[in-house]
């Protein structure tokens, strides 16, 4: 177990950059399934969750090498169609590996997958979208065989745009013969992503970032070299902790259009931002104002920053709302900042917070990879030490996130316990 220990109050100053994007990295690196060749990838975040898919990779066969940023995946050569149940539990990205072997295969055996506890998070949808294709699924046992002869192109109308399960009937349609279309599909800038490598790779995709996707199937693919997008939720992290503290950042290598709902709740809560191409530089006020929060799909406010964004509301002058559309289970990270002296009151998925003047540094424990980056935020500020416990979960999801913070001048120590 390892935590971080935090002094709180010190302002965070100075420049920094978002690494590659988490969200993004995962589903490319189980797209390179599809392909008998080599993938080169560039900008992958060298976290916990990139190297379990390297882990999976292996378990299938495919030969890989990393170095730093750089991921280089030989799959000419998969040998096991079964994704091992030790690695699905680790993640739930660990799922769509599942429309990537599928794609190339036409069979694959699985089991639920694994990841944070923010809710039931069912697989309902990959699995009906699969059905659609004609595969056959069958669930025997915790374990879930799918298989078909030949997959068939047709049209999917999503009851949800769900991110995992628009990715997984992309994946499983790439090496069709004909069109599949996704009706009411996720729009999340990752999945534009994962387009535009399946694109680079030799697929025939259009419509990404749009609610209706077109996957044109095509025969062959070839080698790629692909750069992951930047970490829009990294970015937000960023941001707000700079905005928390009263501090002043410079912050590179951003996408400000995938990040353009939390700028404009900064905005909102009285951060100064000079908004340029791939960059923001952003000072916080003396004191932040609070305000309400819907979390949506794209492009509406990202539930991944719902925990982040709380935080600053915690302080923050007046009461703000939350509202929790997505996940049915995410507030448990409250539970350690009212531990803090945060003065939140929760019903169903309605959340109010009373800005208070000050947090004390506690002994808290991440109960999940945004909930704990939440805590380190209120840790920077808190009077006094906060200690977080179980700072795997963060450590999943964030590169480096205790350097970045150090260099910009926060007090912060990883320790092992
Ligand atoms: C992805 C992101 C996660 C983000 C989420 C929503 C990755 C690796 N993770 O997760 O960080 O919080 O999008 O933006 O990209 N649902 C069903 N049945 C299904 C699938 C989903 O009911 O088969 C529900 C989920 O329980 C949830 C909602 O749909 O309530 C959204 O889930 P989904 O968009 O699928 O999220 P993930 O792909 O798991």
């Amino acid at each position: 177990m390892s935590s971080y220990i935090i002094e709180g109050g010190k302002k965070l100053q100075g420049e920094t950059f978002v690494s590659g994007s988490k969200n993004a990295s995962l589903p490319i690196m189980a797209a390179s399934v599809l392909n008998r060749s080599i993938t080169k990838l560039y900008n992958v975040p060298n976290i916990h969750d990139t190297q379990m898919m390297i882990e999976i990779l292996k378990s299938l066969g495919c030969k890989v090498k990393k170095n730093q940023n750089k991921i280089v995946i030989d799959s000419s050569n998969i040998t096991n169609f079964e994704i091992p149940e030790n690695l699905m539990r680790q993640m739930r990205s660990s799922v769509i590996f599942a429309g990537a072997i599928l794609g190339r295969y036409k069979k694959v055996t699985f089991s639920y997958p694994g990841g944070c506890d923010i809710g039931s998070r069912p697989i309902d949808l990959h699995l009906k979208g699969f059905e659609k294709l004609g595969i056959a699924v069958n669930q025997n046992f915790g374990k879930i065989k799918c298989e078909t002869e030949e997959i068939k192109p047709t049209e999917i109308n999503l009851d949800f745009p769900s991110v995992g399960a628009t990715e997984n009937i992309m994946l499983a349609s790439v090496l069709t013969k004909g069109v599949t279309t996704i009706i009411n599909a996720a729009m999340e800038p990752e999945i534009i992503d994962l387009q535009n490598f399946l694109n680079k790779m030799g697929a025939k995709i259009s419509g990404a970032g749009s609610n209706i996707i077109k996957i044109q199937g095509v025969t062959k693919l070839k080698e790629v070299s692909y750069n992951i997008m930047p970490d829009r939720i990294e970015a937000g992290t960023l941001l707000c902790a700079a905005a928390i503290t009263g501090g002043e950042i410079n912050l590179k290598k951003v996408n400000v259009n995938h990040i353009a709902p939390l700028l404009d709740k900064l905005a909102h809560i009285g951060c100064k931002m000079q908004i340029k191409e791939n960059e923001v530089e952003l000072k916080a006020p003396k004191r932040l104002k609070g305000t309400d929060i819907r979390t949506m799909p794209y492009p509406g406010f990202p539930t991944d920053m719902q925990a982040i964004i709380a935080s600053c509301l915690c302080l923050a002058s007046g009461t703000s709302v939350i509202v929790e559309n997505i996940f049915e289970n995410r507030y448990k990270y409250m539970g350690e900042l009212q531990k803090m002296g945060a003065k939140i009151n929760i019903e169903g998925k309605t959340a109010v917070i009373k800005g208070t003047k000050k947090l004390y540094g506690t002994k808290v424990q991440a109960t999940d990879l945004r909930g704990g980056a939440s805590l380190v935020l209120a840790g920077l500020v808190a009077k006094g030490t906060t200690k977080v416990d179980n700072i795997e979960y963060i450590l999943r999801g964030y590169e480096n996130l205790d350097e970045k913070l150090k260099n910009l001048g926060a007090e912060i120590y990883k320790i092992q316990d």
